[in-house]
């Protein structure tokens, strides 16, 4: 089911998320809350969500897109996924800045540095382990939803305030 997102501002986008009891892998809940999630990307359009940002306090994660959908090319490298109680470890400090936007935060985008490559980890919906390496936007997109789970949205990680904007105002050629 399509969730209304929230926007900064709610305290459930400032607080840190709790773990998933172990008992709600394979169940009814954590399925429902997985598809409302991937139901929310999909109307919305965005390429990761984290269960806060649809009011649920817990440390689930979904990111990337099924094949099916079009998106810009850059959203290939990442796996469909869905990501419980996951951990980050970073392999690649050298960090990278590029433009990300969040749907709690609509209409805006700033340039974010983040450490170049990842190692992380987690369950699935049904407790089976998942464990990747990633760089790049790949790297980028996870470390965007992880801190959903610790409360930080991305304005907290930018330096240059004047790669902070609405899109209108920096991108006044981009549409939609
Ligand atoms: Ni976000």
């Amino acid at each position: 089911m399509v969730k209304t997102v929230m926007l900064m501002g709610e305290s459930v986008l400032a607080e840190r998320a709790l773990p998933v009891p172990s008992h709600e892998f394979g169940g009814a809940r954590l399925r429902a809350l997985a598809a409302d999630l991937w139901d929310t990307l999909a109307e919305r359009g965005g390429i990761g969500l984290a269960a806060p940002q649809i009011g649920v306090p817990w440390r689930f994660i979904c990111f990337g897109l099924p094949r099916t959908v079009r998106r810009p090319a850059t959203c290939l490298e990442v796996p469909q996924t869905a990501l419980v109680n996951p951990t980050i470890e970073v392999l690649d400090a050298k960090e990278e800045e590029d433009w990300e936007g969040c749907l709690s935060l609509p209409g805006l985008r700033g340039r974010v540095p983040r450490p170049k490559k990842i190692r992380y980890k987690g369950w699935d919906v049904d407790g089976h382990p998942v464990e990747r390496t990633a760089e790049g936007w790949h790297a980028r997109v996870v470390l965007h939803e992880f801190d959903h789970l610790d409360g930080i949205l991305y304005p907290a990680r930018i330096r240059d305030w004047k790669h902070f904007g609405f899109i209108s105002a920096l991108f006044p050629q981009e549409r939609g």
